[in-house]
């Protein structure tokens, strides 16, 4: 074959379409909107400054006053929503703050109900592992079992609180078998059927949750395996995502995002309502902690993880960079 030019050889040039940052841009097939992301933010009770967290350079544990400011800037940027935890001061076995009006995620809850309400999703995270003294996110049994039907109970209770401090949507993160189902169940009967559900269904036993564990101050001791999926199980996860849209979430959710985009993509192709990813506290850490020793490019990196998330399927993207993310997009 001929190199003369204008032989026609290579006859495919994908190149061309990469030449400049002008064609770059105008060709780009994943962009992350900020209306794409909700912010996870922990508020600690009793605290009276924010207090920051180690692992996780750059977030912090709230105040209230702090809190107000985060969701104003959040707002500002054009996220979508934001995702509340709640550190209480006291814990006990059943996770009675979680239930309790004046627990500390359900007043931060109506904090940001009545400040952004109408700008941001306000959700909650629906789960015990912050509020009981064993840090499992259940009740346990007699015999120390996390009791997968007692814990629904505790569940349903759970979500009507949240739903009367002003959740908008609650995102069921325990892994229970039923927990969508009574759930909703709970809210229908109590008049709150506008309140939505995110079935955390494909939630993995990871270690990337490390650094969470410090954030919520979890008093955890061993592991989640006897609820959480195995990171081997592909197939599993699948399962878990037709239970929960069986028992009517909203949106499914697969977490942690970037070592599960398989199952991702797998469930953005079959789930007829959103599909949600969450990068988690130690896909954070790992990259902040790299990024602050000069061994990779922070907002370089930063863009990628987001990109390839959306690029494997997911309509939104629970992020501690939503913010940054946000402001950026939005200036470009
Ligand atoms: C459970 C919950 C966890 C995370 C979100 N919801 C912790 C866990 O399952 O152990 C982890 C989030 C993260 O690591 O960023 N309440």
């Amino acid at each position: 074959m001929s190199s003369h030019p204008g032989a026609g050889f290579p006859a495919v040039r994908p190149r061309r379409l990469r030449s400049t940052p002008a064609w770059r841009r105008l060709t780009r097939e994943t962009r992350v909107a900020p209306a794409e992301l909700v912010l996870p933010l922990f508020v600690r009770e009793g605290a009276a400054e924010p207090v920051p967290i180690a692992s996780m350079p750059g977030v912090v544990q709230h105040t209230a006053d702090s809190l107000k400011a985060e969701l104003e800037r959040a707002a500002g940027a054009g996220i979508g929503g934001v995702m509340l935890f709640g550190i209480p001061e006291r814990k006990d076995a059943v996770g009675s703050g979680a239930t309790d009006p004046q627990g500390i995620l359900n007043v931060a809850t109506r904090i940001a109900a009545a400040e952004v309400g109408d700008a941001l999703v306000v959700q909650t995270d629906l789960c015990l592992d912050e509020f009981t003294d064993h840090g499992h996110c259940g009740v346990l049994d007699a015999s120390g079992r996390v009791d997968n039907d007692a814990t629904l109970q505790r569940y349903r209770d759970m979500a009507l609180a949240q739903a009367e401090a002003g959740s908008a949507l609650l995102g069921l993160s325990g892994m229970m078998d039923g927990q969508v189902a009574a759930v909703r169940e709970a809210l229908d009967a109590a008049g709150h059927s506008d309140v939505a559900i995110l079935g955390y269904a494909a939630k993995y036993a990871s270690a990337f949750y490390g650094p969470f564990r410090e954030a919520v101050q979890s008093s955890l001791q061993g592991d989640r395996r006897s609820y959480q999926l195995d990171p081997a199980n592909g197939r599993e996860g699948a399962r878990e995502v037709e239970l929960d849209l069986a028992e009517g979430a909203d949106i499914v959710m697969v977490k942690p995002a970037l070592g599960y985009l398989d199952v991702l993509a797998a469930a953005a192709a079959s789930s007829p309502v959103p599909v949600w990813a969450y990068q988690v506290s130690g896909e954070y850490a790992m990259l902040e902690a790299a990024a602050a020793r000069g061994w990779i490019e922070r907002e370089r990196a930063i863009e990628e993880t987001l990109t390839s998330i959306k690029r494997a399927g997911a309509d939104a993207i629970l992020s501690y960079w939503a913010v940054e993310h946000a402001l950026r997009e939005g200036a470009r």
